[in-house]
């Protein structure tokens, strides 16, 4: 017997195949059982007719949600079916019977589902925004690879910090002290030299007290940095990637994003080059001719990012952050250097900041100046400094943040569902 899987069944028309998976559903109407069959890959609906044999419909009559099964049987066109095709069923092994399966088709509250996280990525719509997920990853590294940059790793126990001492996870490394990686950026930067146009994608870590819809403790981020370039450089590139990766997951899972998360589409139809580019104060305008709370010389918070995204219909770059509000390693703007060369890009509809770049200090003194600043241990820093002591270049590079971009183009709440196992300042289970 031939072995299939739902999501490729239409190479098998007409054919008797084998599927292996799990009940998702099953209804009756008398005569004929409909069990719809999830697979991983797909569902079906396989019919079984009491007029196949007495034994066979018994058996199929006593299956309950999620009960595993091998199910054998011809594969049909249906026109109304979701895939396409239905299984007509000439035989069942049933693997185990699952009793008392905690999801059920009724409505259950977010803290019971993400109790159940590990049973939950079996729906359909956590099935949607994985796959999606697992697109835009491909995507983002289609991208950099087919533009002739190197991935390279970066560690994630550091001797250092990256983005601030505030939001470090601190761990004990054989008597040292060690933080888990806020950023890959240092190591970026090491490796541009060696490599010119490099970038890290992994997991990052923030000990970030904030229960928001848009923070995780541990997100996957992708990193370019590229070897003299400078701020408008990145700013274009960053333009080109969501061009690219939005266009790419519109044209790949528009029926996962319409029809199973009923994303409405027409904003990220929108995402189209040139992206607005505004000043931070330009920013603090816009934010104060709409009443908004905001305080210059302040970051932005969340309404703020609203506030400003709601004036266009895609994408938004601010640039030129004061260098008080930002990281160490921020190079100040040579007009105003009270400024930084900085960027953030914020998403539509209120998504909010996706991506936090800029240039690089590449001075030697300014930079130990900034690190003392900043009351960083100095010594940490010796090998950050050498890239600054060897042939010096001028450099810069983003992060975005995978989670955020998920949920924009999903159309999310919450970035709790755009990862697998979330962790939140409230949750490190299951
Ligand atoms: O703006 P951030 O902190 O920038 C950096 O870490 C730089 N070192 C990156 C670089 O230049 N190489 O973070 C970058 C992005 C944010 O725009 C956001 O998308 C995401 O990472 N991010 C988070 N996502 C989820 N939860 C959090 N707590 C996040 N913090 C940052
Ligand atoms: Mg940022």
């Amino acid at each position: 017997m031939q072995a299939a899987e739902v999501g490729t069944i239409g190479r098998f028309d007409g054919r008797e195949v084998k599927l292996t998976g799990w009940v998702y559903n099953v209804r009756s109407s008398g005569k004929i059982l409909f069990i719809l069959l999830r697979d991983g890959t797909g569902t079906i609906q396989c019919i079984v007719e009491k007029t196949a044999g007495e034994e066979l419909f018994t058996s199929a009559s006593r299956l309950t949600q999620e009960s595993s099964v091998g199910i054998t049987g011809t594969v049909r066109p249906d026109a109304r079916a979701p895939g396409g095709w239905e299984l007509r069923v000439t035989g069942l092994d049933v693997i185990q019977i699952a009793e008392g399966y905690p999801i059920t088709p009724k409505e259950h509250g977010t803290d019971f589902l993400m109790d159940n996280r590990h049973l939950w990525l079996r729906s359909q719509r956590q099935h949607a925004i994985m796959t999606v997920r697992a697109g835009l990853i491909r995507f983002i590294r289609d991208f950099f690879d087919n533009r002739g940059f190197l991935c390279i790793d970066t560690p994630v126990f550091t001797p250092n910090a990256c983005e601030g001492t505030t939001t470090l996870f601190e761990t004990d490394y054989f008597g040292d002290k060690a933080y888990l990686t806020q950023s890959g950026q240092l190591y970026n930067e090491a490796n541009a030299a060696a490599f010119r146009k490099v970038y890290c994608f992994g997991p990052t870590f923030r000990a970030e007290k904030s229960k928001t819809r848009r923070h995780l403790i541990e997100f996957w981020m992708v990193e370019p940095e590229v070897a003299f370039a400078g701020l408008d450089d990145i700013i274009e590139l960053a333009e080109d990637m969501i061009v690219e990766v939005v266009g790419r997951s519109l044209e790949r899972y528009r029926p996962l994003l319409e029809g199973v998360l009923e994303r409405d589409v027409a904003m990220l139809e929108r995402v189209r080059k040139p992206f607005p580019r505004l000043s931070y104060d330009e920013a603090s305008a816009i934010l104060k001719r709409k009443g908004a709370a905001f305080e210059y010389g302040s970051d932005f918070g969340g309404t703020d990012e609203t506030l400003l995204s709601e004036e266009y219909d895609r994408p938004v770059f601010v640039h030129r952050f004061p260098s008080a509000i930002k990281a160490f390693y921020m190079q100040p703007d040579p007009a105003n250097p009270a400024l930084s060369l900085s960027v953030d890009l914020l998403a539509s509809e209120g998504y909010g900041e996706i991506i936090g770049g800029g240039e690089r200090v590449h001075d030697l003194a300014l930079l130990e100046k900034r690190i003392e600043e900043h009351g960083l241990p100095k010594k940490a820093f010796q090998w950050y400094l050498d890239l600054r002591r060897y042939g010096t270049f001028r450099h810069a590079g983003f992060g975005l943040g995978v989670e955020r971009t998920l949920s924009y183009i999903c159309g999310l709440q919450h970035v709790r569902e755009t990862i697998p196992y979330p962790r939140l300042l409230n949750r490190l289970s299951p």
